[in-house]
């Protein structure tokens, strides 16, 4: 009866984010009640296993008292402090000193968001200023890559490039171009990772020329495209790219905001591929998603470039919850619990879940599985050699999801045919290799649709 009337609530007055607004309404909203380590319980008393981290973020898993306390002792000696006027609180100054330690190279000084789309919503004004302080205000170009996901504030959904963030909204701006993606399963120069590279290079220096090389600012990269698919990268890639900006003197920016905190392994991916960008954001892992926070990491040259060029003047860019001392204590907590033990199973785990997903590419539907560590895809056809995706009149986005929902599993399931898995570090064995059976579940399930039967070859 609650769960009824929560649901008719729901449908009259809450905006789900990137949702059909009609699908939604009917549909309904599920509602979950409690969770603990890797289980969310539903509304009504349904268990399933959460392969998707609530929305690639709840990394440490769910249920952890310290970070309750931790929250709770915060509020209780002081909720709430702003940064302005050269104020601050212990908490999140001990984070930024922290994550500047853990952070590559000299990825020293961080301001701190309320989220990923803020976060790389604020690179874009902090590169521009830096721009600005080093006498060049010409340079006001950004390029980033297709199917790339950078969020959906106003400026950010334009370096964003997947059509549904840009369709209505009047965005990309003129300013924001785009390269191919390395997208290797689907890339029409074949999965030859050294051509796909080449290409990427010889794209990015081709755009940049046509551009005008003094009037490009920053290039933008997720270290493993997420949003766009799980898309990971031919190893050497990311570094081929950031080379090409460093010899071009573009700024190289890495967006974290999935990859951050144990995803792929490390703390941050950009370590698989020792590279240090310009600038950096995270959020999500950052705090598990247990609050709100997301952060932007700047090297030396960058914060000293901004700083001389505002001299005494103040630096415009600022938000009333920027380094919010809960989400500070939130984050330190989370981070202690990382380092206890977390990422190291993360890690271990990554290898059991990648090899569980690979134990799946003998089915009729799988064409492709992609991924690295706690990040990972299955992607699915019809038809293997031709890589005939799914028929879109079954709309595997919601179709797909419900089946993996009543087999008591939450995966991402994207419109092309496309499962996302990001469970939390936590997971045990047994939780991977559910992960990985009831999948199986569910694509045998989906081979007796008739809309597959009818194109199955
Ligand atoms: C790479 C990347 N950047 C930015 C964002 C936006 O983050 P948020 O949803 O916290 O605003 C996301 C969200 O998924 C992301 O994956």
């Amino acid at each position: 009866m609650l769960a009824n009337s929560l649901v008719e609530l729901d449908r009259q007055h809450l905006v789900h984010p990137v949702s059909s607004f009609r699908g939604h309404e009917e549909r309904g909203v599920r509602v979950l009640r409690s969770a603990k380590g890797a289980t969310v319980t539903d509304s009504e008393g349904r268990e399933l296993l959460d392969g998707f981290a609530g929305l690639w973020c709840v990394n440490a898993g769910y249920g952890h008292e310290s970070v309750v306390e931790a929250a709770a002792r915060q509020m209780r000696d002081l909720p709430y402090a702003t940064g302005y006027f050269d104020l601050g609180a212990e908490a999140p100054i001990r984070l930024a000193a922290a994550l500047a330690e853990r952070s590559p190279g000299d990825l020293n000084h961080i301001y701190f968001s309320l989220g990923g789309s803020d976060a790389v919503d604020s690179t874009i004004r902090f590169v521009r200023y830096y721009w600005h302080s080093k006498g060049q205000p010409g340079r006001d170009q950004f390029i980033s890559v297709e199917q790339g996901y950078h969020g959906s504030t106003t400026m950010g959904a334009g370096l964003t490039a997947l059509p549904g963030f840009h369709d209505g909204f009047g965005v990309p701006y003129a300013w924001q171009h785009k390269i191919s993606s390395h997208y290797l399963y689907r890339n029409p120069l074949g999965d030859d990772p050294q051509a796909v590279i080449d290409a990427s290079v010889a794209e990015l220096r081709a755009k940049v020329a046509e551009i005008g090389e003094e009037k490009v600012a920053a290039f933008y990269v997720e270290p493993v495209q997420g949003s766009g698919g799980v898309l990971v990268p031919p190893k050497g890639w990311i570094k081929a790219m950031r080379d090409v900006c460093a010899e071009l003197d573009i700024l190289f920016i890495a967006d974290e905001v999935i990859t951050g905190f144990g995803r792929t392994g490390p703390i941050f991916a950009c370590e698989d591929e020792g590279i240090v960008p310009d600038l950096m954001t995270c959020a999500k892992g950052l705090t598990s998603g247990y609050i709100p926070m997301g952060a932007v990491f700047m090297r030396d040259h960058v914060y000293e470039t901004i700083a001389e060029g505002a001299g005494a003047k103040a630096v415009g860019h600022g938000f009333t919850y920027s380094a919010h001392p809960v989400s500070a204590a939130v984050a330190l907590e989370v981070l202690a619990l990382y380092e206890g033990g977390l990422f190291e199973n993360g890690v271990k785990a990554g290898v059991r879940l990648m090899a569980g997903l690979e134990s799946l590419r003998d089915h009729p539907l799988v064409g492709d599985v992609r991924g690295r560590g706690m990040l990972a895809a299955v992607e699915l056809v019809t038809d293997k050699v031709k890589k005939t995706p799914l028929p879109a009149s079954m709309q595997p986005a919601t179709r797909l999801f419900d089946r993996a929902w009543e087999q008591g599993l939450i995966v991402r399931s994207f419109a092309q045919g496309i499962f996302a898995y990001a469970p939390p570090l936590c997971c045990t064995d047994a939780e991977i290799d559910a992960i990985v059976e009831r999948t199986r579940k569910v694509l045998d399930l989906t081979l007796e649709d008739s809309e597959i039967r009818a194109v199955l070859r």
